[in-house]
């Protein structure tokens, strides 16, 4: 492994490449370009933006505000201007990319999940420790931890406002393959995808779980199903190879139960990740469609007055606002993606560990695993073998 490269704050501005330009590349380009308008952060440069296609990567590059363009993320990592690496590559490269950005001390973020399989995540996390070591600073993308409504519900359920955390519903639907006739592509694949809508969403939903109760699932049942099972390919009808739909129970180790459901074929629901918390004083309900909303019911009020209050969650005393407008002027999704940014830069800056980090994206990893298991032995219940990965608070 080589030592960091010289990123300390005030030496110059850190080196930003990124990987992928296209749905996340775009995403995070937006965060990269608009993040220091809003928040105090270290001095960057976004240097390169990498992709295979050398017209296509150079015009997405001169859009998004790049200085240059490239199309073999090898030499990009080996640049020494380079201090850190955005992965917004499809699942199977993660791993690839990630160690080898890590090995030659350049910072890395990858979206999420943290990789197709355990063992590329398990290799991804020894990386990550390694790097660590030498103050090489690594985070998963799970940037709905971001949205200021669901940052705020985390710090409601820690400050005690909703007792014991007893039950948690948590459903992430999407109806982008509702149609049969939707073409193949590489997150219908399982040598490209790892899993369907088990990897790509659920692995939100079991984040935002773990998070918001600072806890770890420790058994999981569930149930996977593919309701379209050939899909048009560039040459005919294509097995698709992922599920489609995913439903689970988990159990944490804090006593709570929480039950997910999600799909990619739910008629209607376009992104809508909903998360319901119940305890023993009260509860909290999200739904993204609605980002800026959070209700809350307190069940130590006269229950003559109880009942959910709309929460806008947009005054400068709630999470990130402060960075943006006045109150009542909403933020959006895209938020996520430069409040994830501004955290990862933060910690860059004071040499602390970002959160989630590659340990937390394993966790994730565990409890998918577990939920794929146990819908291959017909649901039965599986305990996590190890516990997953501490999510302990740190802040
Ligand atoms: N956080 C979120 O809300 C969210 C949403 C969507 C996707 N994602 C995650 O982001 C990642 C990327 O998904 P996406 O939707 O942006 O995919 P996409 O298919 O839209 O884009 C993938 C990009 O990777 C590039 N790429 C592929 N192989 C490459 C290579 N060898 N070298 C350089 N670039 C290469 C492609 O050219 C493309 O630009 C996945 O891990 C996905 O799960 C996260």
């Amino acid at each position: 492994m080589t030592s960091p490269q010289s990123n300390s704050p005030g030496t110059r501005p850190l080196g930003v490449a990124a990987i992928g330009y296209a749905f996340m590349g775009q995403a995070h380009s937006n965060a990269w370009r608009s993040v220091a308008n809003h928040f105090d952060v270290p001095a960057f440069e976004q240097k390169v933006l990498v992709g295979r296609d050398a017209g296509a990567v150079a015009a997405a590059a001169a859009k998004y505000g790049w200085s240059e363009s490239a199309t073999d993320w090898r030499e990009v990592i080996a640049r020494e201007d380079i201090d850190i690496i955005d992965i917004c590559a499809p699942g199977w490269l993660h791993a690839e990319i990630a160690t080898a950005a890590l090995a030659a001390g350049k910072h890395v973020l990858v979206e999420k999940p943290l990789a197709n399989s355990m063992a590329e995540s398990v290799s991804m996390v020894a990386a990550a420790q390694a790097a660590r070591e030498i103050g090489v600073r690594s985070m998963v993308g799970f940037n709905y931890r971001r949205i200021p409504a669901l940052a705020l519900a985390r710090k409601l359920i820690a400050d005690g406002e909703l007792g014991t955390v007893r039950q948690v519903r948590a459903s992430y639907l999407q109806d982008w393959l509702a149609d049969p006739e939707s073409p193949m592509t590489w997150r219908l694949r399982k040598e490209t995808a790892g899993s369907g809508a088990l990897g790509d969403i659920a692995s939100h939903a079991v984040d935002q779980v773990q998070h918001l109760l600072g806890d770890t699932v420790i058994a999981a049942s569930g149930k996977l199903h593919t309701f379209t099972t050939e899909r048009p390919g560039p040459d005919g009808p294509e097995p698709v190879t992922v599920d489609d739909a995913a439903w689970a129970t988990l159990e944490m180790a804090g006593g709570a139960v929480a039950s997910v459901d999600v799909s990619r074929v739910a008629l209607g629901q376009k992104n809508a990740l909903r998360v319901e918390v119940y305890g023993t004083n009260g509860a909290l309900t999200f739904n993204l469609e609605n980002p800026n909303e959070l209700f809350y019911l307190n069940a130590r009020e006269p229950i003559e007055v109880q009942g959910f209050r709309r929460i806008l969650v947009t005054e400068p005393v709630h999470p990130y606002i402060s960075g943006w407008w006045p109150q009542g002027h909403v933020l959006g999704w895209e938020h996520s993606f430069t409040h994830q940014i501004r955290d990862f830069l933060l910690n860059i800056a004071d040499g602390t560990d970002p959160s989630p980090s590659f340990e937390e994206g394993l966790g994730v990893q565990q409890v998918l695993a577990a939920i794929e298991d146990s819908s291959a032995a017909g649901g039965a219940t599986v305990t996590l073998a190890e516990p997953a990965i501490s999510t302990t608070r740190t802040s």
